[in-house]
């Protein structure tokens, strides 16, 4: 096989995966509004389940009335657990092995999408640099309530079949507002000093191990260098990874900065890889898995990050919105055929910035699988598809009106009604 390390197995505390490829989380706005899984969000994980993905990454997931970002999936309470219960089982049946992100946004959460009169908070009352809110400073109580729901979700994500349970420390999400400088200003035991400000993301961690046990699979997502001037640099993310290992995590995913970091990170100008610099100082610092990401959209450079040992597995998030078949191609070694993300943003992260379901603009089926599934099915016998993929094959001749007419209908086109 052509990339052998990429399809190699490996294993995180007691999961075993199938190859090197994480799809990374991403929030996709497929569900229900409060967090229900739905058939949209079940058929676009489910195609990429299918073909080939060692380990599904879902989320940002919502635990926390105050943390959340709008439609996003939620485990807040039991009522959720069946519907994902389901999903995980049909990941599980495509071959995959399935994640959930557990995500608070801090001061990254917008006061509208606060739920049930909940209100933005973070360790200080610091204006954010991404959505301008004040959130109000957190409690001792706050913190303390957050981690027992925290840990509740993570029981529920159990439950629910996920095989996976990751703690967001990335991006300028809460847990990097707890270790940056920037945006705790606190003059209590949480605040002030490097170890002060790990102390509640360590609790975090701890807390969720306690609730999981020993032997259940426990990773982190972290911003390995915050690129925004006076944050932490990747001299305090491997700091900070050692204490994480430490405290329970059973692997790292590594991502770049902040969502308010002016150093472009994801946009098609970034060269492929340029941020496994970032994980590969994480892998030299820690003894469990690492994951690499940004921009790792080719299967040769995943193939050699890993043979290089920056990382010990990649991540992919847009390239799966693109082509839901990269991996299988990529194992068949038909990596010519794989339909490449450009990098645009403009049907993703645009879309989801706008309140509005991902969509991709080199993949029309992206978040519409079960609808392509079916219409593909129905033709599938009929002479257009034969002539579509046999170039030996000519093309049905119909009149054009009699076209028009099977696709409108006779009476919404009067002048094609006679
Ligand atoms: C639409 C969208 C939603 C995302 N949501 C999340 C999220 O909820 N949590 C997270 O850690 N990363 C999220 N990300 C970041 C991705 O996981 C990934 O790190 C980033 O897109 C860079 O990797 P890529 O070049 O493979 O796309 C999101 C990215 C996109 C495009
Ligand atoms: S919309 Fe652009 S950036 Fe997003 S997945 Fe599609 S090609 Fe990639």
């Amino acid at each position: 096989m052509k990339y052998e390390k990429l399809f190699s197995p490996i294993t995180i505390n007691s999961l075993t995966l199938k190859n090197r490829i994480v799809q990374s989380p991403s929030h996709m706005i497929y569900t229900t509004y409060e967090g229900y899984v739905t058939d949209r969000f079940k058929s676009y994980y489910w195609k990429r389940a299918e073909n080939e993905i060692g380990l599904i990454m879902t989320g940002g997931c919502r635990f926390d009335d105050s943390g959340c970002v709008y439609g996003m999936m939620s485990l807040s309470d039991d009522s959720f657990i069946p519907g994902y219960r389901e999903f995980t089982d049909g990941c599980h049946q495509r071959g995959a092995k399935v994640g959930v992100q557990l995500f608070h946004a801090g001061a990254y959460t917008k006061k509208e999408n606060c739920l049930n009169g909940a209100y933005p908070m973070a360790p200080s009352a610091v204006r954010s640099g991404f959505t301008r809110e004040i959130p109000r400073e957190m409690t001792l109580q706050d913190m303390e309530q957050l981690i027992e729901k925290w840990a509740a979700a993570a029981l529920r994500a159990r439950e629910a079949g996920f095989d996976l349970v990751e703690i967001l420390c990335s991006a300028g999400y809460l847990l990097c507002q707890f270790l940056s400088p920037l945006t705790n200003q606190r003059n209590d035991q949480y605040g002030g000093s490097f170890e002060n400000r790990c102390r509640f993301p360590l609790e975090v961690i701890a807390a969720l191990r306690k609730a999981l046990g020993p032997d259940y699979p426990l990773t982190l997502r972290l911003a390995a260098n915050d690129l925004v001037p006076g944050g932490n640099n990747l001299e305090d993310a491997v700091r900070f990874a050692k204490l994480a290992e430490h405290a329970g995590i059973d692997a790292i995913h590594v991502t770049a900065g902040w969502h308010e970091s002016k150093v472009p990170q994801i946009t098609g100008d970034v060269p492929r890889g340029s941020f496994a610099y970032l994980s590969q100082a994480i892998k030299d610092a820690v003894s469990i898995p690492v994951i690499a990401a940004n921009r790792i959209n080719d299967p040769a450079i995943a193939e050699k990050l890993i043979a290089l040992e920056s990382c010990d597995m990649v991540g992919l998030c847009r390239a799966l919105v693109a082509d839901p078949r990269w991996a299988s191609k990529a194992k068949a070694g038909e990596e010519s055929l794989i339909r490449r993300c450009v990098g645009c943003n403009q049907g993703c992260l645009a879309n989801i910035f706008q309140n509005k379901p991902v969509q991709c603009v080199v993949n029309g089926t992206a978040g519409r699988e079960s609808a392509f599934t079916a219409s593909r099915r129905s033709v599938k016998k009929s002479s257009w598809s034969l002539a579509a993929v046999r170039p030996d094959v000519p093309l049905p001749s119909l009149p054009l009106s009699w076209d028009i007419r099977w696709r409108f209908g006779k009476r919404r086109i009067p002048w094609a009604a006679s």
